[in-house]
């Protein structure tokens, strides 16, 4: 069973890195420094997924000789990885992502990983950074990763781009659009407020119960205000306001 879940979602991903590096060099001749995959998962930690493989009998327990119990180390493999960054100098001047590395073990290919690592980093570069499109290069002998990036994800070739790898090899840089996948926030604020007052006309502020419950005058009585709630406040809004103290210091 392959699991893809944010890099940032692993326990302690810094863990998890030297096993991306690891499927990197066996799958591909661009390879980082791994200080260069800390420094994605740093910066951009939604934006970069991995497909595991967990421990098929868990993370067992074992004894050792002293009676003490320790958990035993087994990571969950990774077969597959997508390294995305939002890019930090655009030179277009539009907020955009960029597929720094993506790749697949041999044993786990034609699984549909790779696509859903692609697609689970668009949306993220979408939802989170609001990216306008997103990058990246391909060689252009790689039928396996331009059938993906074009015929089954979408990609456009913007450009070709002469001896861009090291070999001397060509690379087309390819794009695609990320704009129909924007979360539309001023709707979904809207939505808030328009439940949070449906439910203010709804409360239920409920009687006053024993003695405790009561208060001795009219001017002690703390005259709370509701406070709303929603995406759009700023921490001023959500603090709950004494107003029978305002004025006093
Ligand atoms: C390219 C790569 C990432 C694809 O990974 P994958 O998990 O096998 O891809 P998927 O199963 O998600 O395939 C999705 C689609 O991509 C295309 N595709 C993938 N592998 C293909 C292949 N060997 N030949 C032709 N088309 C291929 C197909 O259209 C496929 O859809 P289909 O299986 O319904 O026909 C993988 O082959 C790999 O790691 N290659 C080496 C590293 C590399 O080239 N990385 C890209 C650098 S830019």
């Amino acid at each position: 069973m392959v699991d893809i879940v944010p890099l940032s979602s692993y326990p302690s991903y810094i863990d998890l890195l030297p096993s991306i590096q690891t499927c990197n060099i066996t799958n591909l001749p661009e390879n980082y420094f791994l200080k260069y995959y800390l420094y994605h998962a740093l910066t951009w930690p939604q934006l970069s997924f991995v497909a595991v493989v967990r421990p098929k009998n868990g993370y067992s327990k074992t004894t050792a000789p002293d009676g003490s119990k320790s958990l035993v180390e087994q990571y969950p493999k990774v077969v597959g990885y997508v390294l995305a960054k939002m890019e930090e100098e655009p030179t277009d001047g539009m907020q955009h992502g960029h597929i720094t590395s993506l790749s697949v073990m041999r044993t786990h290919r034609r699984l549909g990983i790779a696509e859903r690592l692609m697609r689970m980093s668009q949306r993220a570069m979408a939802e989170s950074h609001r990216a306008s499109y997103v990058s990246l290069h391909v060689r252009m002998s790689n039928i396996a990763a331009l059938r993906l990036y074009r015929d089954t994800l979408g990609f456009k070739v913007e450009d070709v781009e002469s001896k861009y790898y090291a070999d001397g090899e060509d690379a087309y840089a390819m794009r695609m659009d990320l704009t129909p996948m924007w979360m539309d926030w001023a709707a979904i604020e809207r939505k808030d407020r328009e439940r949070a007052q449906s439910d203010d006309k709804d409360a239920d502020e409920g009687e006053e119960v024993g003695e405790l419950g009561k208060k001795e005058t009219e001017q002690e009585q703390e005259k709370m205000v509701k406070v709303k709630v929603g995406r759009g406040l700023g921490v001023g809004d959500l603090v709950e306001k004494n107003e029978a103290t305002q004025g006093s210091s």
